[in-house]
């Protein structure tokens, strides 16, 4: 691979958006004002002022939230708790890969419901519901990894609605929801579900930094005291030096700061993504992302994506192949995260990818 790779294929910020001078001011303070606190085990149920913190922006008792070591733990635990082999679980398609590794590597009978540009395809949810009820209806609702699509408010209420008549839960995967740079900032499902419905993860990984290592689960105060059970047997407790470190981010205001400056960044790369893509390589299909970190791009039919994956290497441009996303299919998509990659650096990249695009026609490995 080339050594000056531009890189659309990881989900994490460029440095030059992570705050660093105000998470080195805020580890300071958490030391100066909570250094018991900060220092000691904790409990399972994470830094209890962040918790707390958590709770009252999701207008809930805190007994409704964990704090994790990042989203990731927490998609672990609440799989853990919920899902046995064999157990039902529908997920969007295409949908986060480690969801799907996770959810296979438990034993589950996965089954992809087609995302729309507007969100889970509820025609066809409402076909495999006709069959069966799955344990857990994952979703991850505002600019989906991978696709960068966003639920629209009406299958938001629908899938609550059907979530209450089958008695499925909804898992609101929703790392991204402060990330919107254009349109309308749409509710949560977890703030419209009126019974037990929903469990919501987040995390700090997108709006403060991802090495810092914060998510968090909301849900039913029983299934999150069964789920810190399960955090207490693997890892005593989470990391109090970095929750304490995102607690004084928050609450001094740096986290509102941080989110403004990715939010400009990211707009400004989707621009230039956008404009570099129609340039370069007008074959693609996509539809702009409001927010978040990745846009879904198809190639035409027939496409091989495997092997442009690496002719793009070769010429130093990297991203994860649609496949990576799916169970079955997908060669002809691709999923660009614009994250990590500086508006400057943009236009390069996609020529890169366009160039060996074309490298392929030869081959037939485009069409
Ligand atoms: C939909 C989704 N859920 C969870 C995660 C994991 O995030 P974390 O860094 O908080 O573990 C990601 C990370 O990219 C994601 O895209």
């Amino acid at each position: 691979m080339a050594n000056d790779t531009i890189s659309f294929a990881r989900g994490a910020p460029s440095l030059d958006i992570v705050d660093t001078d105000g998470l080195s001011a805020a580890a300071t303070r958490a030391f100066t004002n909570d250094p018991g606190g900060a220092t000691a085990y904790g409990t399972s149920i994470g830094y209890v002022p962040l918790r707390r913190w958590i709770a009252s922006e999701h207008d809930v008792d805190e007994s409704h939230v964990l704090v994790t070591n990042g989203s990731m733990q927490a998609d672990a635990f609440l799989f853990k708790a919920l899902v046995s082999p064999g157990d039902v679980v529908a997920v969007e398609k295409p949908t986060y890969d480690r969801t799907l590794l996770n959810l296979t590597e438990l034993g589950a009978d996965v089954r992809m419901v087609s995302l729309q540009t507007d969100g889970i395809d509820t025609a066809e949810l409402r076909e495999l519901l006709a069959q069966t009820t799955p344990k857990l209806v994952h979703i991850i609702p505002n600019f989906q990894n991978p696709a960068g699509y966003t639920l629209s408010l009406a299958k938001r209420k629908e899938l609550l609605a059907l979530a209450a008549e089958h008695g499925f839960t909804v898992f609101e995967d929703d790392p991204y929801r402060y990330i919107r740079f254009s349109g309308e900032t749409l509710p949560t499902m977890l703030s419209m579900d009126e019974g037990e419905s929903v469990v919501y993860a987040s995390s700090y990984s997108k709006t403060v930094c991802p090495g810092i290592r914060v998510g968090y689960l909301v849900g039913p105060p029983a299934l999150i005291a069964q789920i810190s059970k399960l955090a207490t047997n693997t890892y005593i407790s989470p990391n109090m030096v970095a929750q304490s470190i995102v607690y004084e981010f928050c609450k001094e205001g740096a986290i509102d700061r941080s989110i403004a400056t990715v939010k400009a960044a990211l707009a400004e790369r989707v621009e230039a993504l956008t404009a570099a893509l129609d340039r370069h390589l007008p074959e693609a299909r996509y539809t702009p992302p409001e927010g978040g970190y990745f846009m879904w791009v198809q190639l035409p039919e027939g496409s091989d994506v495997d092997a442009l994956l690496h002719a793009a290497k070769e010429r130093g441009v990297a991203f994860v192949k649609g496949s990576d996303f799916l169970l079955e299919g997908g060669g002809n998509a691709l999923r660009l995260a614009y994250s990590g990659v500086t508006a400057d650096r943009i236009d390069e990249g996609i020529k890169r990818l366009a160039t060996a695009y074309r490298s392929l026609s030869s081959t037939a490995a485009a069409v």
